[in-house]
């Protein structure tokens, strides 16, 4: 059968913050937002729940689904571009301490919200030459922790969760991927790297003080998410469409063969964008981003779980899964679920 996602799984933190809520401090409404970007509420971490412990969540869920034990185990790849920490320890590592997989490598991947697509590629390398290990693919964001609460335009985007799978392979080492049937884009524009950014990393040189001549003692800092909005609204329409519509010419098959696209849930307008362009109705598209606005990395694992726990998502149906974001990236995995 070769590689499989065998299992997954998702945590929502419990608090829901509304659109009133917000409008309540920042001068928006529930009518413009939802009109804008198709969301009403979004979950929010509180207290010690943060990267790491919503990962560990929805990665026990995925391996409780899977039936693998945390032995079993080899590789954890966790998609997020809010780490527990900035940039070490990686947030795997925490993850991989709080689920008592320790014979597991484990290593935080950035590639914003196209994450997810990014890691999976890097666990199917995985298990198709360790066919004897298991690996765990999580995204997981609390994005709600990085955004500027005064600044309308982006702050209603976005919310908190994770998302994981498992995935095995029976073949032995290397074979695999001969045989697959399933194909992966990834793509990257760095000239799009001012559209979206986090404050707070090492391209600033320190202050240099006056006194010593030396720099002086770093000040903590909190980092807080820039968005172009329209910007970035322009190339995900022209990118989600375009990547779907290039896998399905690599593969030989026609956007009409597809059962259910998995697009990353940025905005309910891309995703409308997207569906027309590639002249599916939006039925086939998943949609959440209504309760759950932007998890950035864990938007498309969030959608997975949700669409196998409603019985939406059965084997041997034909699914995109495509997602872009800050970098700018984008990816996307065509499969003949849950074979890869
Ligand atoms: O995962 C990737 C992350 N980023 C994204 O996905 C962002 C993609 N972009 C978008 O989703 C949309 O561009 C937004 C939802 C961010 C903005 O929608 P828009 O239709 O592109 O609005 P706009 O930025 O062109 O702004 C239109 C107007 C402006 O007012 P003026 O200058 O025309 O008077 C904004 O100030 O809407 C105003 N505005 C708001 N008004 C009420 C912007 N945000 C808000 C708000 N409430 N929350």
């Amino acid at each position: 059968m070769g590689i499989r996602i065998l299992g997954t799984g998702s945590y929502l933190p419990p608090r829901v913050v509304t659109n009133d809520e917000i409008a309540k401090s920042l001068d928006t409404s529930d009518e413009w937002i939802y009109s804008h970007t198709g969301i009403h509420s979004r979950h929010m971490a509180e207290g010690d729940d943060c990267t790491s412990t919503m990962a560990a969540k929805a990665a026990k869920a995925a391996m409780e689904s899977a039936g693998v034990t945390p032995d079993e185990i080899g590789l954890i790849v966790l998609a997020t571009s809010t780490p527990d920490y900035n940039p070490f320890p990686s947030t795997a590592c925490v993850v991989q301490g709080l689920l008592g997989c320790k014979n597991a490598g484990a290593f935080d991947l950035q590639a914003a919200c196209a994450g997810f697509v990014y890691a999976l590629e890097q666990a199917r390398g995985f298990v198709n030459f360790y066919p004897d290990k298991k690996a765990l693919v999580i995204g997981a964001e609390s994005l709600t922790r990085i955004l500027d609460w005064t600044d309308r335009a982006s702050c209603i985007l976005f919310g908190d969760g994770a998302g994981a799978v498992v995935l095995g392979n029976d073949e032995p080492p290397g074979v695999a991927s001969l045989k697959t049937k399933a194909h992966t884009i990834l793509g990257a524009d760095g000239l799009g790297s001012h559209f979206i950014s986090r404050t707070g990393g090492c391209r600033d040189a320190l202050p240099i003080s006056p006194v010593t001549n030396v720099p002086e003692k770093p000040q903590p800092y909190l980092p807080v998410l820039t968005l172009k909005g329209h910007d970035v609204f322009v190339f995900a329409v022209k990118t989600l469409a375009k990547v779907a519509s290039d896998l399905c010419t690599k593969l030989g098959t026609k956007p009409e063969e597809i059962d259910r696209v998995f697009a990353h849930q940025a905005n309910g307008r891309i995703i409308e964008a997207t569906a027309r362009r590639m002249k599916l109705p939006l039925s086939k598209f998943w949609l959440n981003l209504e309760t759950t606005a932007n998890t950035s990395a864990a938007s498309i694992p969030i959608s997975l779980d949700q669409a196998v726990r409603a019985g939406e998502l059965k084997e041997g149906m034909n699914i995109v899964m495509v997602g872009f974001g800050a970098g700018l990236t984008y990816g996307g995995t065509y499969c003949r679920w849950p074979e890869l």
